[in-house]
């Protein structure tokens, strides 16, 4: 139980940690990234002083090409790369480079940005040849608030910025990556501790619904004697069948509660009708019909116990009809139902009973036979029928108590705990 507890637990807990740590390290690098926007947007609001008179942004509308020497002075003096001045009506007027880049200029141009509103910036990261520039977009405003044209700065990210940016998001990662490993490795323990005390609690729990399911199978076993051998013998029988079929283990688990219980109803039927040792009249066999609605009943008071249903409901029904309650056929009979009513019928058949001694193998197989495709499943019983003679074999003259300790395993290996961890 505590290595199936940790790996649980580091299961959960490990992938949560670098899900974290991913999370928390693109936060990181984004603020970081945001620093030099930030930065780049401050240049260019600094620049943008020079520009924000309207006698600075009309001598530029009339001729900017006479302009270009004090803008390239400017620029010198300025962290920009490159300038550019657009008309309030978004026309570029002209832009200045302080070295030839050709690339850098095409890149520059065929990024669309926009322009945005006063009081408003925008922003472009631009890649050009493995160097990373920012292009930063302000509205030049007159006092009176009006867009007079708009600044456009290329800053160049220099290498050691970017370094320096680097180190930055790798010290905060190193510091976030460690934070949540330290909580992690700290909440470890607490959580292997919780969770072990939650499966000791499942485990009684799921021991207390296995004894609720032997205490209603011996509570009608004590109304007749042999049920109770016959209760661990077909559940036996079932699970070995069910196995052969290769059936899912939660459908192996309700065929357990529905075999041990299935004829749970039998409770609620007058003594004189269920013990009654001769031929029963019509109006009789009417009322032992019912054990198997009052059988439903029962087993869908409880939650764990309504996993049986299937089996106690329709385990009289028959492949061709012809059965009891509903009178339902072929696959509209329950799988684990018409697997059940195989066993029970094997088991009534090969067991001794007061009024009648238990008949050989190779007769029942005959009878068997009879039925197929008309009581019984024609592709079930052709599972069976090969294994008949072991299930006998290994079962039929077994004490109660040997039968419940086989029956135990099988319970142990099926009903499953729910699980704390998820
Ligand atoms: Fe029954």
């Amino acid at each position: 139980m505590t290595s199936s507890i940790h790996r649980n637990v580091a299961a959960r807990l490990v992938p949560a940690w670098l899900i974290l740590s991913v999370v928390l390290g693109a936060l990181t690098y984004w603020i970081e990234s945001r620093r030099v926007d930030d930065f780049v947007f401050d240049l260019a609001t600094e620049a943008a002083v020079h520009f924000d008179t309207p006698a600075n942004v009309a001598m530029l509308y009339d001729d900017p090409e006479r302009h270009r020497p004090e803008l390239r002075e400017f620029l010198e003096q300025s962290d920009f790369v490159g300038l550019k001045l657009y008309s309030s009506e978004q026309r570029l007027l002209i832009e200045v480079w302080e070295t030839e880049n050709r690339e850098l200029a095409v890149a520059s141009a065929a990024r669309r940005h926009d322009f945005p509103v006063a009081g408003g910036r925008h922003y472009n990261e631009l890649r050009v040849g493995g160097t990373l520039y920012v292009q930063a977009l302000i509205p030049l405003m007159s006092s009176g608030q009006q867009i007079l044209g708009y600044l456009e700065g290329i800053y160049w990210v220099a290498p050691q910025t970017l370094k320096a940016i680097a180190h930055r998001v790798g010290d905060a990662l190193l510091i976030v990556l460690s934070a949540v490993a330290l909580i992690t490795l700290a909440l470890y323990p607490v959580i292997v501790v919780l969770n072990r005390s939650a499966l000791r609690l499942s485990d009684a729990l799921l021991a207390s619904n296995v004894e609720l399911m032997r205490t209603l199978g011996s509570a009608i076993a004590k109304r007749d004697s042999d049920t109770h051998a016959h209760n661990f013998r077909v559940t036996l029988y079932a699970v070995r069948l069910a196995q052969a079929l290769r059936r899912p283990n939660d459908e192996i688990a309700a065929l357990i509660a529905g075999a041990f219980l299935h004829d749970v109803g039998k409770i609620g039927i007058p003594d004189g009708i269920l013990l009654k040792p001769g031929k029963l009249s019509v109006a009789e066999f009417e009322t032992i019909k019912t054990h198997v609605s009052i059988g439903e009943d029962i087993v869908g008071q409880s939650n764990w116990l309504a996993k049986a249903r299937d089996v106690v409901a329709f385990h009289h029904e028959k492949y061709d009809g012809t059965g009891y309650l509903r009178g339902v056929k072929g696959e509209a009979i329950p799988f684990n139902a018409r697997l059940f009513a195989i066993v029970d019928v094997f088991d009534a058949l090969t067991s001794q009973r007061p009024y009648k001694p238990a008949l050989p193998l190779d007769e029942v197989m005959r009878m068997l036979a009879q039925g197929r495709g008309a009581h019984f499943d024609p592709k079930i019983l052709d599972v069976f029928v090969p294994l008949a003679a072991e299930l006998l074999r290994e079962y039929a003259a077994g004490e109660e108590s040997d039968l419940k300790g086989c029956l135990a395993k099988f319970e142990g290996r099926y009903f499953s705990r729910p699980s704390p961890v998820g």
